[in-house]
């Protein structure tokens, strides 16, 4: 029993190094492993329902992950060489500091993307809680209150990943302390942490690998039509302006589709219902999309897969608080 354990655990070390795409012949002289040996712990990977498999890519053998490429079905007829591929997760709303905060569901999807060999997770907004004085019920709702207490607690505990950036705008709950004090958290939560990028308050245009994408954080209630306003604000820009992606936080909610040529995402939240939504009798879709796109030299998206992730209730840690208390920070180094 004991010796399986040691097996999986080796499994499970080794497999985290097989990063999709990475080069088996770097694998080897890192590890100081021949061939042979290789194949044997792709093979002890397997047994742990960790699928691995190698193949040739430009002439050099490298690993792949073929589990995670199950729903992905290229288009035919589109040559694929002098493509750019990139592979990013959008998420949103973390609301770290409320009593639903899910960190440990933030981590599950950092480790996928670790385990994906994804480089980049972009946050749509509201990382924090925030702080609304007036609004005695959401205070009521806190495990964390104000800003030193919630920015010390998400530079803390946000997951350090080896490989992985995080890109991040501010919503309006990162806002509250913008207007009760001119202090923006995730400004101070990007110097904090070098692995953390801001972007800046509401919205930000990124640029990855030429194809444009923009990031909303809009405020006010939800619009019962689920993509009514992405829709609405993809129609506000002229052709030549549109980017090739609007991912959109706040309404925590998840849906996707193409409108006018861009690819629109609302983007899931990644905690339990606010009293807010309690309240207002709105639903929680809880997860994140996996992007995964491939792109021309000026930055035409000639394919792209949104895979959303959505977590089950049952993954849910539904009671007050105890996400705070039992969440542990993801280390990956
Ligand atoms: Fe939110
Ligand atoms: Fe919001």
């Amino acid at each position: 029993m004991e010796e399986k354990n040691i097996e999986q655990k080796t499994a499970e070390k080794y497999y985290r190094y097989m990063k999709n795409g990475s080069s088996v012949e770097d694998f080897m002289q890192k590890f100081h492993m021949t061939y042979q040996e290789v194949e044997g712990l792709m093979e002890l990977c397997r047994i742990y329902g960790k699928d691995v498999i190698t193949t040739e890519k430009r002439d050099t053998l490298v690993f792949e992950k073929p589990i995670y490429r199950n729903i992905k079905t290229l288009k035919p007829g589109i040559d694929y060489k002098g493509l750019v591929h990139t592979e990013f997760v959008l998420i949103s709303d973390t609301h770290i500091g409320n009593e639903g905060q899910q960190l440990h569901l933030v981590n599950d999807v950092y480790k996928e993307a670790y385990n994906r060999g994804i480089p980049l997770v972009i946050h749509c907004g509201d990382v924090t809680d925030g702080y609304y004085p007036i609004r005695a019920n959401d205070l009521a709702s806190q495990c964390l209150q104000g800003f030193d207490s919630q920015l010390n607690y998400v530079k803390e505990m946000w997951p350090e990943v080896n490989g992985i950036e995080t890109m991040m705008i501010s919503g309006n709950h990162d806002a509250t302390y913008a207007k009760n004090a001119l202090a923006s958290v995730v400004y101070w939560l990007s110097q904090c942490r070098d692995d953390i990028t801001y972007l800046g308050p509401d919205s930000a245009v990124v640029d990855l690998n030429k194809v444009k994408i923009f990031l909303d954080h809009p405020d006010g209630g939800n619009s019962k039509a689920l993509s009514y306003k992405v829709q609405q604000r993809i129609e506000s820009w002229e052709s030549e302006y549109k980017p090739k992606i609007l991912a959109v936080g706040h309404f925590h909610k998840s849906y996707s589709f193409v409108y006018r040529n861009v690819y629109g995402l609302l983007v899931p939240c990644l905690c339990n219902k606010t009293p807010f939504q309690k309240r207002q009798g709105l639903s929680n879709a809880i997860g994140a999309y996996f992007i995964d796109m491939y792109s021309d030299k000026k930055g035409n998206i000639q394919y792209f897969e949104a895979e959303e992730k959505l977590f089950k209730q049952n993954q849910l840690w539904d009671e007050a608080g105890k996400d705070k208390r039992k969440v542990k920070q993801l280390v990956i180094r």
